[in-house]
C-alpha cells in the first residue's frame, strides 16, 4: 500500500481534495503513468493517429448505441418500424442512427489504417507481441460486433447475410448443424435470433472489447510505443531515466490528437450530413426493405468491410481444392526434403500431408471455405513469430519487401472489390489468386523476410522539427 500523505490544513481546496483521493486511489499515479510521464517517441507520423481515433469511434458508437436502444424494439415484427420510427418521429434519431451506422464503418477505417500502420514499422515484433495479440482480439470481436448488429434493423441484408453466414457454420463437420441452431436458437433466422444478437451487440461483445482495449493500451504502456522507424527509445536515456528521443504524451501527443480527431470530425460529420447511405456502401440500399423470409434478394453482399473475407470464402470451390492440396504437397515436399531435419520429423511432416490431403479430397469445399475465411484473421495472430526480418520497420527493410506489402494492399483491395460484385466466372480466378497471395504472404513469410539487403538502421529516431 502507498504511504498515506498528510495535507495541511492550509493547502487549497482542490489540492486537498486531489490528496485525499490519491490516498485512497491511484489517480495521480495513473495521470503520471499513462499521460504526462507517458514517453512517445517524437517521431510519430500521420498513421499515428488512428489509435487515438479508434478509441474516439468507440466512445461514439457506446454513446448513439445507448440512445439508439432507447427506441429500438428487439423483435422481429416490430425492429425495422422502430428504426424508421427512429429516423422519422425520434428528435434528432436521425442523427444518431446515422452517427452509428457512419461510425461503423468509421470504426473498420481506422481500425484496419491503424492496423495497417503496426504491419509496416513492425510493431507487432518483441516486445510488443502481447499488444498486436490483444488487438487482433480486438478485430475478432469487432467483426462480430459489426455482424451482430447488422442484423438488427431487420431489412433484407440483415436478415439474409445473417442466414447466409450463420448457414456456413452448418458445414462444419459432425458440430455444425448443431451449432447453426445453437446460433440462430430456431432452424431459420427469426425471433429468437435476433433477441440473442441485441443482447451480444448491446453488452455482451461491447463489455468485451472494452476490457480488451484496456489491456491493449496497459500491454502497450508496459513496453513503450514503437515508432515509424522502428528503433526502441528506451535504448537512450537521460540521467532521469527519460528517454532522449521520447516526449510527455501529454500535453505534445493529446495536442497533436487534437488535429487528426478535428480532420476526422469533418469527414465524419460531411459524410453523416450529406452522403450517410455512401453510395449503398454503408447503409446498403436492399436493407430500406423490411426483412422477408420468403424472398431471397438477388444478390446477396456482406457490408464493405468484410468483403475482402467474403471473396476469400467464394474463392474456394471444389475446382480451387486442387490447388490447395498441391500447395500442401508442395510444402510437405520441401519440408521433408530439407537435408538438416531428423527422419523421424519427416516421417512427422509426410504422415501430416497425407492426413491433410485426405481430409481435403473428403470435406466439401464449402467447409473448407469457412476454414480459409477464419483463417485469413487467425493468421494475423501469428505475425510476431512469422516476420523473421532483421529489422522492424519497412523504412529499412530491401526495396523488394516494399513491394511486396504494396501488392498485399492492392490485393486487399481487389479481394474487397469482388466481395461486392455479383460471382463471375474472372471474378472466382482473380479471387483465387487474390487468396493465394494473402495466405502465401503471410505463410511464406519466415523464408522471404530473412531475404534480401536490409538498409543500417539508425541509433536514434529520425526527426525534423517543423
Ligand atoms: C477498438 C480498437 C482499437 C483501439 C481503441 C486501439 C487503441 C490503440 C491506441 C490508443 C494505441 C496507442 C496510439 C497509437 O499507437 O496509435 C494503440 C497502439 C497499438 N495498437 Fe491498437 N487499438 C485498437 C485496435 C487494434 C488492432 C485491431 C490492432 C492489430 C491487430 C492493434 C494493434 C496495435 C499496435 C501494434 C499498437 C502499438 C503501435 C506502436 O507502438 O507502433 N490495435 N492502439
Amino acid at each position: 500500500m502507498a504511504e498515506f500523505k498528510e495535507i495541511s490544513a492550509d493547502a487549497p481546496m482542490s489540492e486537498k481534495a486531489l490528496t485525499w483521493i490519491d490516498n485512497r486511489f491511484p489517480l495521480s499515479k495513473l495521470y503520471k503513468e499513462h499521460l504526462s510521464e507517458y514517453y512517445a517517441p517524437k517521431n510519430f507520423n500521420f498513421f499515428y493517429f488512428f489509435g487515438a481515433l479508434s478509441l474516439l469511434v468507440l466512445v461514439i458508437q457506446i454513446v448513439t448505441g445507448i440512445f439508439l436502444t432507447m427506441h429500438y424494439k428487439p423483435d422481429a415484427a416490430l425492429a425495422f418500424a422502430s428504426v424508421e420510427y427512429i429516423m422519422r418521429d425520434v428528435p434528432y434519431g436521425w442523427l444518431i442512427r446515422y452517427m452509428h451506422s457512419t461510425g461503423a464503418s468509421a470504426f473498420f477505417v481506422v481500425v484496419y489504417l491503424h492496423m495497417f500502420r503496426g504491419l509496416i514499422y513492425g510493431s507487432f515484433r518483441k516486445p510488443r507481441e502481447l499488444v498486436w495479440l490483444f488487438g487482433c482480439a480486438i478485430f475478432l470481436a469487432l467483426m462480430g460486433e459489426a455482424f451482430m448488429g447488422y442484423l438488427l434493423p431487420w431489412g433484407q441484408m440483415s436478415y439474409w447475410g445473417a442466414q447466409v453466414i450463420v448457414n456456413l457454420f452448418s458445414a462444419i463437420p459432425l458440430i455444425g448443424p448443431d451449432l447453426a441452431l445453437l446460433i440462430r436458437g430456431d432452424y431459420v433466422v427469426g425471433d429468437a435470433t435476433l433477441n440473442r444478437f441485441f443482447a451480444f451487440h448491446v453488452i455482451a461483445v461491447p463489455l468485451v472489447l472494452l476490457g480488451l482495449v484496456v489491456a491493449h493500451i496497459i500491454a502497450l504502456h508496459e513496453v513503450g510505443s514503437n515508432n515509424p522507424d522502428g528503433v526502441e527509445i528506451k535504448a537512450h536515456k537521460d540521467e532521469k531515466g527519460r528517454p532522449l528521443d521520447g516526449i510527455p504524451f501529454h500535453p505534445y501527443y493529446t495536442v497533436h490528437d487534437i488535429l487528426g480527431v478535428t480532420g476526422f470530425l469533418l469527414v465524419f460529420c460531411a459524410i453523416i450530413f450529406f452522403a450517410p447511405e455512401f453510395g449503398g456502401y454503408f447503409l446498403e440500399y436492399n436493407n430500406f426493405i423490411p426483412a422477408d423470409p420468403l424472398k431471397t434478394p438477388a444478390h446477396i453482399a456482406p457490408v464493405w468491410y468484410f468483403t475482402p473475407y467474403y471473396s476469400m470464402l467464394r474463392a474456394i470451390t471444389p475446382e480451387m481444392m486442387y490447388a490447395l492440396i498441391f500447395c500442401v504437397l508442395a510444402a510437405a515436399y520441401l519440408g521433408a526434403t530439407r537435408a538438416n531435419i531428423s527422419n523421424t520429423l519427416k516421417a512427422v511432416v509426410i504422415g501430416s500431408a497425407v492426413v491433410a490431403v485426405a481430409l481435403l479430397w473428403a470435406i466439401e469445399a464449402k467447409f473448407w471455405g469457412v476454414v480459409v475465411m477464419g483463417g485469413a484473421v487467425v493468421i494475423l495472430f501469428f505475425l510476431p513469430w512469422l516476420d523473421r526480418c532483421e529489422v522492424k520497420s519497412i523504412r529499412f527493410r530491401p526495396d523488394w519487401h516494399v513491394y511486396l506489402y504494396a501488392i498485399f494492399v492492392v490485393n486487399f483491395f481487389i479481394l474487397g472489390y469482388l466481395g461486392i460484385q455479383p460471382p463471375s466466372a474472372v471474378g472466382e480466378r482473380l479471387s483465387q489468386l487474390g487468396t493465394l497471395y494473402y495466405f502465401g504472404f503471410f505463410l511464406l513469410m519466415p523464408w522471404w523476410s530473412t531475404l534480401g539487403q536490409t538498409k543500417p538502421v539508425p541509433d536514434r529516431v529520425n526527426f525534423v522539427a517543423h
